[in-house]
């Protein structure tokens, strides 16, 4: 049996969090499985392997735990995203109720007339943050309410989402300075957020009335409030910033979406398929396991490398090219199989709106700055300062 490459590759540095793919096309040549030394993680780099392990929850657990630090895994087994069927099963179709699509319809007016009214404000202005000015403004103004915490905790649910992602890396100096932050959220969903407090017809509120009618053990309630707060708001800002950063960077592929809006959906795919908000998560292996020939003892921890996959060029040719028409709606960064993120209804949702609001008014996006985000578990920009042109400033400058 061939030998299991090893590197010493850090994909934990602020560089190798701001930019992977070097690091990533380097794993992905190495071989379908590679042992990253510095964390005892065997990582999955390329496309098929990774979409392999998605499919067979039966090999690839994720109830020991789906992030990097043990200490991490044990604290958060359990939740939605860290169990098994038939567990896992009975949590998501309580979690899954209000993100399904055909309750989307509930919220489309409200998301149209905020994107309308964003965008509107913003590209009369002519210049503004994407990051925190535009992307942040759906999830901030619909999703914090929909999940429906008390106001203190709607004011703090970026920094506390943050906090947890950080900490789904291994035991760094942000892991370590986001652990009393997520400590204080902790307290909060397990004593604030309580019936009574919480809005009645929100998120939260369904989880207890699911565990006063039996359907959950009113136990889980305070960690299942995890599942909607960490993954609903900087997941989706991210999505939609770097899809405003690549339409600058490309835009002959904006002035197709302008002239073509049925390629929206096909954008958002791409956008997510090229600038992976989430890069990985993990998974235990329950049996020996071989992967093209190499054998993986159980128990092993596998990490699936999602924004390296999303670039395999075995599967995706020419993978580091924006491109519109591809249509890669089979990319992994929703994940794929039993886990498959019960919010990309949602994402999509608010993604889709806003690039449509934007294609009535925008004619050219231009990037004057933009910060990387460095934080353990996500990926994207902090902030993108852009300025936008409309047809009328474009017709202006245009010489009589
Ligand atoms: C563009 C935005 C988003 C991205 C890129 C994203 C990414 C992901 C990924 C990769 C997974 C798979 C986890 C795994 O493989 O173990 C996942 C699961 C999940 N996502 Fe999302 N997500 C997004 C938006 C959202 C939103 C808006 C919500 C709303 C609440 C959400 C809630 C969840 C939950 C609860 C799970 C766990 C599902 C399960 O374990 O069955 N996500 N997401």
């Amino acid at each position: 049996m061939p030998a299991i490459p090893v590197s010493d590759v850090d994909l934990y540095t602020p560089e190798a969090r701001t930019d992977p793919y070097a690091i990533y096309a380097e794993l992905r040549d190495l071989g379908p499985v590679v042992h990253l030394a510095r964390y005892d993680l065997y990582a999955l780099p390329r496309y098929q392997e990774v979409r392999a392990a998605l499919m067979d929850w039966r090999t690839f657990s994720s109830a020991r735990g789906v992030f990097v630090d043990p200490g991490m895994n044990a604290q958060l087994e359990g939740i939605t995203l860290c169990s098994d069927p038939p567990e896992h099963t009975a949590l998501r179709s309580v979690l899954g109720r209000p993100l399904r699509q055909d309750r989307m319809r509930d919220v489309t007016p409200t998301i149209e007339a905020e994107a309308e009214r964003i965008v509107a404000e913003l590209v009369g202005r002519g210049r503004f943050d994407a990051a925190t000015e535009l992307a942040e403004h759906l999830p901030l103004a619909v999703v914090s309410d929909l999940v429906g915490l008390p106001d203190r905790g709607r004011a703090k649910m970026l920094e506390w989402a943050a906090a947890m992602w950080d900490m789904q890396g291994p035991a760094d100096e942000r892991f370590t300075s986001a652990a009393p932050v997520v400590e204080e959220f902790m307290e909060y969903v397990t004593h604030d957020a309580v019936p009574g407090r919480i809005r009645p017809d929100g998120w939260a509120a369904h989880l207890h009335r699911a565990a006063a009618d039996g359907e959950l053990p009113p136990e889980k309630c305070p960690a299942l409030m995890l599942d909607y707060v960490t993954p609903s708001l900087d997941t989706t800002i991210l999505a939609i910033t770097n899809a405003i950063a690549l339409f600058a960077a490309h835009p002959d592929q904006w002035d197709l979406l302008r002239a073509d809006r049925s390629l929206i959906p096909h954008a958002i795919n791409e956008s997510l398929r090229l600038e992976t908000p989430v890069p990985q998560f993990s998974r235990v292996l329950t049996e020996d396991h071989e992967i093209d020939g190499v054998g993986l003892p159980a128990g092993s921890r596998v990490a699936l490398l999602y924004g390296s996959a999303n670039r395999d060029e075995r599967h995706y040719p020419g993978p580091e090219t924006f491109d519109i028409t591809r249509r890669p709606s089979d990319h992994l960064a929703f994940g794929r199989g039993e886990h498959v993120c019960v919010g990309m209804h949602l994402a999509r949702l608010e993604m889709g709106t806003l690039l449509d609001r934007l294609a009535d008014r925008v004619s050219r996006f231009e990037t004057l700055a933009s910060t990387p985000m460095i934080n353990n578990g996500l990926r994207g920009l902090a902030h993108l300062d852009v300025v936008v042109r409309t047809d009328e400033t474009a017709d202006a400058a245009r010489p009589a």
